[in-house]
């Protein structure tokens, strides 16, 4: 029926044959606002079987043919951002404005993923064999960078677009095909975006879009001997996956408890700002907000008076009113949240706000004096609650940032340099921010996260070689 969006094969939007869909429920409205395929194991193999035809022969297309058919896809995007940012706003709740700047940025991302790939990929190395010990200048080595085969992209809900968009485009630049699994949520936002590929006119078959529960086509997707590498972002999913997948590059970012230390001299309006900003955009749904405050003992109460002021002038409402805080995701993703709230109140943390939920709508709320017995201590909400721990010493600091299973970044105030070049140092998160809340962009920076925080480094040129192996050609001289 017209009412399920189809799903992408070889160049084609078609129903499955399961006959069956999965409803997408609007955060906002909790109603099912769009359906899409469930796809079948069987869809799923011609999807795959499809992508690796294609990428044979797009690895031998030139470079400068797949970069210009990545700059047209990057227009087309830009010149649909506004019905993509809709169906952000009705699936994952994103407000207006930054559903807009997604779409945005990921045609951008595109762009200069065509512009760092005919340069990265234009480059190979030339080797000579006497410089290692027992060799005569004998044998001439040429090393370039060949395409992997099929990438599956799996991204998550919260950039359904953008943290598709970031696997998509450095794959077909370095030549690779893409198999795309968008989540559930964010599922129609990125079949459009798979629709301005289409448009743009790349080979049938070279990206490939299969929507469907995970339960039943997730293992069958990442143990899939036709793919060759994957790209995930998203939960502890990506922990099990990496346990079932093969001997294949794997690029996988799986959140973080990004920690934001105040120290004594830091500019307190600037920590202010970045924490409000760092904790509650998207209400707090990023991987890399801010997800715990520790401050120094002797400036946290004026740290939090003055939080808890910007904290009461986030507006809360409906993503289509740019509201600050909107809906979470999901029932189930609010019912998280709501636990993690509980456990703080029966442990005694002090609550800066009165705690209150309606449907999946959470109002901001700061935790003060939150202990390490309490859940929010230590797991991610990702939702609109900070909780605030008390520190003594740098050192308690970068212990409580250290003793995380995760590592994706945090970030450090102080107006002294060194220090925070040494906190940056003692953190063991894949980047750390001087004077500023965590973020992945620009999105050429690399990206990375250490332990269970994920694998391989993003951003655009990490991406782009993650995406290749090197081949070597030996001239052997007479
Ligand atoms: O949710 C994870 C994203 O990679 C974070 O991206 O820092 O641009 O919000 P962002």
């Amino acid at each position: 029926d017209g009412d399920v969006y189809k799903y992408y094969v070889d160049g084609q939007w078609n129903k499955s044959s399961s006959g069956k869909s999965v409803p997408i429920i609007n955060p906002t409205t909790r109603k099912t606002h769009y359906k899409v395929q469930a796809c079948t194991q069987e869809e799923v193999n011609n999807v795959i079987d499809s992508a690796k035809k294609a990428q044979k022969l797009w690895a031998k297309t030139p470079l400068w043919k797949r970069a210009e058919l990545l700059h047209k896809a990057a227009a087309i995007l830009k010149e649909n951002k506004a019905p993509i940012a809709e169906c952000l706003v009705k699936e994952i709740a994103k407000p207006a404005k930054d559903a807009v700047t997604e779409v945005v940025r990921s045609g951008d991302l595109v762009s200069y993923c065509a512009e760092e790939g005919v340069r990265i990929l234009g480059e190979g190395k030339f080797l000579v064999s006497d410089s290692f010990p027992g060799n005569d200048r004998t044998k001439y080595c040429l090393t370039s960078k060949i395409p992997l085969g099929v990438v599956l992209a799996i991204p998550p809900f919260n950039y359904p677009v953008n943290l598709a968009i970031s696997k998509i485009a450095p794959a077909l630049i370095a030549g690779n095909s893409i198999v795309l699994k968008p989540p559930t949520q964010g599922a129609v936002a990125a079949l459009h975006m798979v629709h301005c590929f289409h448009l743009a006119g790349f080979p049938k078959g070279l990206i490939g879009c299969v929507t469907g529960k995970g339960s039943e086509i997730g293992d069958f997707l990442t143990m899939h001997p036709g793919v060759n590498c994957i790209s995930f972002t998203g939960g502890d999913t990506g922990i099990s996956i990496s346990r079932k997948a093969g001997m294949i590059p794997l690029q996988m970012e799986l959140g973080g408890k990004d920690a934001c230390i105040v120290l004594e001299d830091a500019d307190l309006d600037l920590a202010v700002a970045n924490i409000v900003k760092g904790g509650f955009s998207y209400s707090g749904q990023r991987c890399t907000a801010v997800k715990v405050v520790l401050v120094m003992e002797q400036i946290a109460s004026s740290l939090v008076k003055k939080v808890n002021e910007k904290v009461a002038k986030l507006t809360v409402g409906a993503p289509e009113d740019n509201c600050d805080i909107t809906p979470v995701v999901t029932e189930s993703s609010a019912n998280f949240i709501e636990g993690l709230v509980k456990d703080a109140k029966e442990k005694k943390a002090t609550f800066c706000q009165e705690y209150k939920r309606e449907g999946n709508l959470i109002w901001p709320l700061l935790l003060d004096n939150v202990r390490p017995d309490m859940r929010i201590a230590w797991e991610e909400p990702f939702g609109p609650v900070l909780p605030v721990i008390r520190i003594k010493t740098v050192e308690e600091g970068i212990h409580h940032c250290n003793a995380s299973n995760f590592g994706l970044q945090g970030c450090v105030f102080t107006s002294d340099i060194n220090k925070a070049i040494m906190i940056s140092d003692a953190m063991e998160t894949g980047t750390v921010q001087i004077n500023s809340a965590p973020a992945r962009g620009p999105d050429h920076f690399p990206f990375q996260g250490l332990k269970d925080s994920g694998i391989g480094s993003q951003g655009i040129t990490n991406s782009i070689n993650i995406m290749t192996k090197v081949k070597t050609t030996v001239i052997n001289l007479p």
